[in-house]
């Protein structure tokens, strides 16, 4: 019997499909504007995610056509149907692979030059932030890379249980509620994390409440290469 504590982490996690299933149609329109937003695009021109890129929770695409502009192909996962049908509308005819899964559960059936991770890892809890980075080890070729783009923002409103607490609430156009996770990850700090489960990832702050990140697991691999700074 799996402890209860881990059990709820899956009904929150169950909870947030949700959320961005039925949030889908109206997903565009939540975008933050707010400072430090453009310079997530820049970083990710200038890291330039050759090869074949997967990329992870993908949304309604707006993240795969810009992969597009330097990809052979893209393969691109989650959880929401709802999502996947706009991002397929927005890229049709394009060398886009969908797979709808749960990023929790799912397992890749080959290796990438490139995993893209947009506006994603802020909603992955404490309890499986280590396993999901194995999840992304599993995805990558021996000398594979990783892009991280992400935003710390929560609203006061949002923090239901305070703001220690990584769960929040959320609200849909029609006033439907559902928890979700939220973590709002400090770029050091974050470096620091994947640092300690092997990977090389620089994360950089933006203007705003943005960050993104752009690495490669460390050349020892998950786990041997400890990070020693204080
Ligand atoms: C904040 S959106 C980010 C979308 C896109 N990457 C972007 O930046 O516009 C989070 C996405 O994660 C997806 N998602 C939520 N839980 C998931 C899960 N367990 N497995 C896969 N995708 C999930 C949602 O359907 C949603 O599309």
């Amino acid at each position: 019997m799996r402890p209860a504590e881990d059990r709820e982490v899956d009904r929150l996690l169950d909870e947030q499909v949700a959320y961005y299933r039925a949030l889908a149609a109206d997903h565009l329109d939540q975008g933050l504007d707010l400072p430090g937003g453009s310079e997530l695009a820049e970083a990710l021109e200038a890291f330039k995610p050759a090869g074949s890129v997967l990329e992870l929770a993908c949304g309604p695409g707006v993240w795969t056509s810009r992969l597009l502009r330097h990809t052979t192909d893209v393969t691109a996962v989650d959880a929401s149907p709802q999502m996947l049908a706009i991002a397929a509308a927005r890229v049709a005819g394009q060398p886009v692979r969908f797979i709808q899964a749960d990023l929790f559960t799912w397992k890749p059936d080959r290796r990438y030059d490139v995993v893209f991770i947009g506006f994603w890892l802020s909603h992955v809890p404490a309890e499986r932030f280590e396993s999901f980075w194995s999840l992304v080890a599993d995805c990558l070729k021996a000398r594979g890379r990783v892009f991280i783009a992400d935003d710390a923002y929560r609203t006061p409103d949002e923090l239901i249980e305070g703001p220690s607490s990584s769960t929040i609430r959320r609200r849909i156009p029609d006033g439907t509620t559902f928890r979700l996770v939220k973590v709002p990850h400090q770029p050091a700090d974050l470096e620091r994390q994947l640092g300690r489960l092997g990977w090389h990832i620089k994360v950089t702050s933006t203007a705003g409440p943005f960050y993104w990140g752009a690495g490669s697991r460390a050349a020892a691999g998950p786990g041997t290469q400890r990070d020693t700074r204080t």
